[in-house]
């Protein structure tokens, strides 16, 4: 390459990671896989080094010499008393190696000890206590200075907002502690489901979804979605000094301090070392409950990386090894179109089954039109597949080298497959959308929703059923569940007289539905069954819901808006409530007889347990956990999956693990089932 076809590639290259760092970092919604933006960072960074190009220069300065920038509008920003630097990285074993070779020779020895930790696929924050209070939580944001995303910290349930102060091991009067906030893969794919219910597209990967909530600006909607925290180390400190001598030493101090650290970590001396323990993380780490993207190697004692130092970007004494996701190649035999409850349009790869981490992938998502465009992809072609976030299969791009002559632009369909109506694209969305609200799909989709366990939970209307029902057009909206007849049911196949007679009696059953599941049945955008809980405590019938104004979405003082109910949804409920056949759906609903139970009432002086937060833990030996709960919530109370000093009560039934552990060192009362029927009554 010559000087100047050097000067347009760089210029190119660094037009593109800034682009990338910005779809990252700012708007959670990267376009690439990690693996092909540290290759484009990578060559950037050998093309600035080999052509010693001024790095910042006329151009504004390299991405490379500056990290990733997530601050947004609506935050305050903070500046770190210590910078937050990013980690160099690698996906090879030989450059790995070099990296403790450099230290060996800046050191003077060979024999370094090291730390090696699960590098966790989150997002990086800074909390500072001060006299062992949290008092700031801000985002890595540029490096120097973050956003402050404290009131959203201050929601997650396993973060202790005191520190525990023991003897010698007391924390320092103030401290910046660093970490990483991560969703689980449960979590992921439970708000994901959630989304996908409620007609929104789903997030790629639990780092993504992480992101987009810790930047939410209602702490209301953080709070609903569980995120988590792991800490592994520290910026500023006062006095110097308070995180002890060593890594592996200051992971000990942030457990005894009562903080989430990393759930193993391996102390190494020498290369080989380090190299054993990255090999078992790799083998141990896919049980994981959350994303890890590769190993990081810290030298273990904080006198050496003090020496070592740092570049302008990243310390010399750390390296991030990354484990490339697994991927697999396959043939694309076809795109298939599908229609969701809210007539978004979904395109699917119909792929030649491969496998991959483990299992047989046959479909994988495509996510949207421009999607498609944007990597080229077409029938016919060989396509890589990858799992994101390990979860959800997903087609990253083509090879081209083995795309045959015959393979057209795919061209997506302009009009809904199902029923023929143009397609439209809403002002904001990436998705298109049938707008047909009387699309065949859409109706089997909203019936299904309606009668599904989620919701009103009519035994006998399986999806099959349901179609059947809308096929013959006696169902065309959830009122007409109410309006089967024996004897058109009875039509449907042979021997089905004691089967129609079930499901009559699940759909009368029905009519008395908690007043929530209607709520969750309707499918209003974003109301998903958590608000539907909290709008059935808040409105008591579905007219009282259907008549709210903005006004009735604050609270009794009007101070503040009511748990649980930020804006968006509020705007969502009113919106769907303008539209006349939602009003009428309700009414007919009425007529027909159907009569939602609402929350029991506070009672004087407040429901028994207003105000108290259950975790259930083991087995139980009169009810399941999903009684318990049921009971519990209609009492008032909250039930929540994980034990933090806040909790009331953990109940605590055979074989129960962890989180009676976390009771007991906490301090939290554990009850048994008989404990809690007495609380009940
Ligand atoms: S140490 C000076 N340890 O990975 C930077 N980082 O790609 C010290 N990360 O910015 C970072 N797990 O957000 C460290 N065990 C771990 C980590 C970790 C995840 C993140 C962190 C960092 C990024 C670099």
């Amino acid at each position: 390459m010559d000087p100047a076809q050097a000067q347009r590639r760089i210029a190119e290259l660094r037009g593109a990671v800034a682009r990338h760092d910005e779809l990252y970092y700012r708007r959670a919604r990267p376009e690439i896989s990690d693996r092909e933006y540290d290759r484009l960072k990578r060559e950037l960074e050998d093309l600035e080094k080999q052509f010693s190009t001024q790095a910042g220069g006329s151009g504004g300065e390299s991405p490379t010499r500056r990290v990733g920038d997530d601050r947004l509008e609506g935050f305050q920003t903070y500046r770190h008393r210590e910078p937050m630097q990013s980690l160099d990285n690698t996906y090879s074993e030989a450059e790995l190696r070099e990296f403790h070779t450099r230290l060996a020779r800046l050191l003077g020895r060979e024999d370094l000890g090291y730390v090696v930790e699960p590098k966790i696929d989150g997002l990086a924050v800074s909390l500072t206590y001060e006299k062992g209070r949290l008092v700031r939580a801000v985002t890595r944001g540029n490096g120097v200075e973050g956003d402050d995303v404290t009131a959203n910290v201050l929601t997650l349930h396993g973060l202790p907002h005191e520190l525990k102060r023991q003897g010698s091991d007391a924390p320092p009067e103030s401290i910046e502690i660093r970490g990483e906030i991560y969703l689980t893969f449960a979590e992921f794919q439970r708000i994901n489901a959630e989304r996908e219910e409620e007609g929104l597209e789903p997030y790629a990967n639990p780092r993504n979804l992480a992101a987009g909530t810790l930047k939410q600006l209602d702490s209301r909607e953080v709070a609903r979605r569980r995120l988590e925290i792991v800490l592994y180390g520290a910026g500023h400190c006062t006095p110097p000094g308070g995180a002890g001598p060593t890594q592996s030493g200051y992971q000990a101090l942030l457990k005894a301090w009562g903080l989430p650290t990393v759930e193993r970590f391996w102390e190494a001396r020498g290369i080989d070392a380090v190299w054993g323990a990255i090999q078992e993380l790799d083998r141990l780490r896919h049980a994981f409950a959350y994303a890890t993207d590769g190993a990081v190697v810290k030298l273990d004692s904080l006198a050496l990386q003090r020496e070592a130092g740092s570049t302008s970007k990243a310390p010399r004494w750390a390296m991030a090894y990354k484990f490339a996701a697994e991927r697999a190649e396959t043939r694309l035999n076809a795109i298939s179109i599908q229609v969701g409850r809210t007539g978004v349009l979904t395109p699917v790869a119909e792929l030649e089954p491969v496998v991959l981490a483990g299992t047989t992938v046959s479909r994988a998502t495509l996510h949207n039109r421009d999607e498609i465009a944007r990597k080229d992809i077409r029938v016919g072609d060989w396509v890589y597949v990858e799992k994101a976030g390990e979860v959800i299969p997903a087609v990253m791009g083509a090879n081209l080298q083995l795309r045959g002559p015959q393979c057209e632009p795919y061209r997506f369909p302009e009009v809904c497959p199902a029923c023929g109506t143009a397609a439209v694209q809403l002002e904001g969305e990436v998705a298109l959308r049938c707008p047909n609200h009387d699309c065949p799909v859409q109706v089997r989709r909203r019936v299904q929703h309606f009668a599904s366990r989620a919701c009103v939970d009519i035994e006998g209307l399986g999806e099959a059923m349901v179609d059947a029902l809308v096929e013959r057009g006696w169902v065309g909206t959830p009122a007409d569940l109410y309006r089967l007849r024996r004897e058109d049911l009875l039509t449907l196949g042979k021997k089905v007289e004691k089967t129609t007679d079930n499901l009559l009696a699940a759909v009368e059953r029905s009519k008395s539905s908690e007043l929530w599941r209607f709520v969750h049945g309707l499918g209003i955008t974003h109301v998903g069954a958590a608000a539907a809980k909290d709008l059935a405590v808040r409105f008591r019938g579905l007219e009282a819901l259907a008549a709210a104004r903005a006004e009735d979405f604050l609270d009794e003082k009007k101070a503040s808006r009511i748990d649980g109910i930020g804006e968006t949804m509020a705007m969502a409920i009113i919106e769907h409530f303008r539209i006349p056949r939602n009003i009428h759906l309700i009414e007919d609903l009425r007529r027909l007889g159907v009569d939602p139970r609402p929350p029991p009432a506070a009672r004087a002086g407040g429901a028994a347990l207003a105000g108290k937060t259950f975790v259930l833990t083991g087995t139980l030996p009169g009810m399941t956990r999903e009684q318990a709960q049921a009971q519990i919530e209609a009492a008032g109370g909250k039930v929540s999956g994980s034990v933090s000093k806040k909790t009331s009560f953990v109940v605590a039934g055979a074989e129960a693990g962890s989180k009676l552990a976390k009771a007991v060192a906490l301090g939290v009362p554990v009850i048994g089932e008989e404990e809690l029927l007495r609380l009940l009554t």
